[in-house]
């Protein structure tokens, strides 16, 4: 497994490996079991003679100024060590002055899938999600990447990414990886104290509980159903603090219409300082 960590390595890499199909794993470390679902998943996409890639990069451009983007853990040695067991070959891990020199001035912003949902908490933070995926994009040059379902806003724009701005690359968004009780598993879920650990689960079971009552007990209404939501957790999580939970469409993440074919609930709980997401497609 190749380990690199400045731009002129890995654009020789690319050039010793033109011609072999690359599948990247975009990631910022501080990886999970989820994140080791997303390797295996490249891996088999890439196949016996593929390269399966990973990049590990905390992204400033993406953290708020209030948020965790200087104590977001950083486990290179760990997570290393998941890459080789689930089959990457590369690794890229740059540092920020390298992706992001002084007097760059250049960026990418998005103006209409991230004004919903996260992105309505977190001003700006797609606009950096954008530019540093497309910086990943050019860098490793792969024909395929993988992303995880349970950022289903970052999941959707970075689709749009991809077709507004060229990019000969097919996107594969992986199901969500969960603890046996259900939470979505993230990086940020080991800022929890035990007894906001023991009440996390609850978003994930706020969301089941209100995809039954659209599936089996036939409530269609939104509000509704957002309703539900919120006592779910009001009842089984009084450390949470809801951030937001909505009823968008799948595609454009505005909030439901009639129109609307396919409903997305997302849902963002904070538990002290941990922000953590999850989301339920109502099919
Ligand atoms: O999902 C993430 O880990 C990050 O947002 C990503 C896609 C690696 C960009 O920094």
């Amino acid at each position: 497994m190749n380990v690199i960590n400045n731009i002129r390595q890995i654009r020789s890499w690319h050039t010793i490996n033109r011609g072999t199909r690359c599948v990247l794993v975009p990631t910022m470390g501080a990886l999970h079991e989820g994140h080791a679902a997303l390797i295996r998943a490249a891996r088999e996409l890439a196949g016996p003679n593929g390269n399966v890639a990973v990049s590990i990069f905390v992204n400033p451009l993406q953290f708020g100024p209030n948020e965790d983007f200087t104590k977001y853990p950083r486990t290179l040695v760990e997570d290393l060590a998941v890459c080789r067991d689930n089959g990457a070959d590369m690794i890229f891990a740059p540092k920020a002055e390298d992706l992001y020199p002084a007097d760059r001035s250049i960026q990418l912003f998005e103006t209409s899938l991230s004004k919903t949902l996260c992105g309505a908490s977190r001003p700006g933070h797609f606009d950096g999600v954008c530019t540093v995926v497309a910086k990943l994009f050019n860098l490793v040059q792969c024909d395929d990447a993988v992303f995880g379902k349970k950022d289903y806003q970052q999941l959707a724009i970075i689709r749009q990414l991809v077709r507004d701005l060229d990019f000969n690359i097919v996107l594969h968004g992986i199901d969500t990886v969960r603890e046996p009780d259900g939470l979505a598993m993230s990086s940020r879920n080991r800022y929890l104290t035990p007894e906001e650990r023991a009440q996390a689960p609850a978003i994930r079971a706020a969301l089941v509980a209100a995809r039954d009552a659209w599936k089996n007990g036939g409530e269609r209404d939104p509000a509704a159903l957002l309703q539900l939501i919120k006592q779910h957790l009001q009842q089984h999580a009084p450390l949470g603090r809801i951030d937001y939970v909505d009823a968008v469409d799948a595609n454009t993440l505005q909030p439901v219409s009639s129109s609307t074919e396919l409903v997305v609930i997302a849902a963002a709980v904070f538990f002290g300082g941990a922000r953590l997401i999850d989301n339920i497609e109502l099919k």
